[in-house]
């Protein structure tokens, strides 16, 4: 593939953050179970690491939640897309999210699964774009704050859906944006 990207982030940064937080999560919920919530898709990967550094009993339920508009412009409107299979009443409920760009997302989701009366709810972000936030929404940790560039790799996806594997997040540069292949 003939693709220029700039590294924002670097694996081995993403893992060592990852680290600390499954630590500092780890003490926060000991002795209690926790339901992590991965927002799919793009917090996939940052939720598979994050689990495995969670020494605490962990189920985890997923959330689909999209925005209408074009693939890299959020319209403002947000849809499930797919939700949880078991009720969350009284349970401690971890959001695990990619990235907070307006902030529309995240807030519905907290909004949807507060009305649901959990024990504790938190969200922990990978990204934090804050230069283009819209609505504030309750952040527990975030672990990277980026500046206002569209970027993909480590579960993110890209045009066309692509780039999700990439153990980096990196931001594409112009040229090669709307070329995934070759
Ligand atoms: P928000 O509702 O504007 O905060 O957008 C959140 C969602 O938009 C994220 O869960 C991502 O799916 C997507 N998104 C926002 N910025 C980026 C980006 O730079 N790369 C990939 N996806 C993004």
């Amino acid at each position: 593939m003939n693709v220029k990207y700039d590294v924002l982030v670097s694996a081995s940064e993403i893992s060592e953050k990852i680290m600390e937080l499954g630590v500092e999560l780890t003490e926060l919920y000991a002795g209690e179970e926790v339901v992590v919530i991965p927002l799919l898709r793009g917090a996939f990967m940052f939720a598979a690491d994050l689990i495995r550094v969670m020494d605490v009993p962990v189920r985890v339920e997923f959330l689909g939640a999209a925005s209408y508009g074009a693939e890299t412009v959020s319209s403002g409107e947000v849809r499930l897309t797919l939700d949880t299979s078991f009720p969350l009443h009284d349970k401690n409920v971890l959001i695990v999210e990619d990235i907070v760009d307006t902030g529309l997302t995240l807030a519905y989701i907290q909004k949807l699964l507060k009305s649901r009366n959990p024990r504790s709810i938190r969200s922990v972000v990978l990204l934090d774009k804050p230069s283009r936030r819209l609505v504030e929404a309750d952040l527990h940790r975030t672990l990277f704050t980026i500046p206002d560039k569209f970027v993909v790799g480590y579960g993110l996806d890209g045009p066309g859906g692509f780039w999700r594997n990439l153990p980096d997040i990196v931001a594409l540069r112009e040229e090669t944006e709307n070329t995934h292949s070759e």
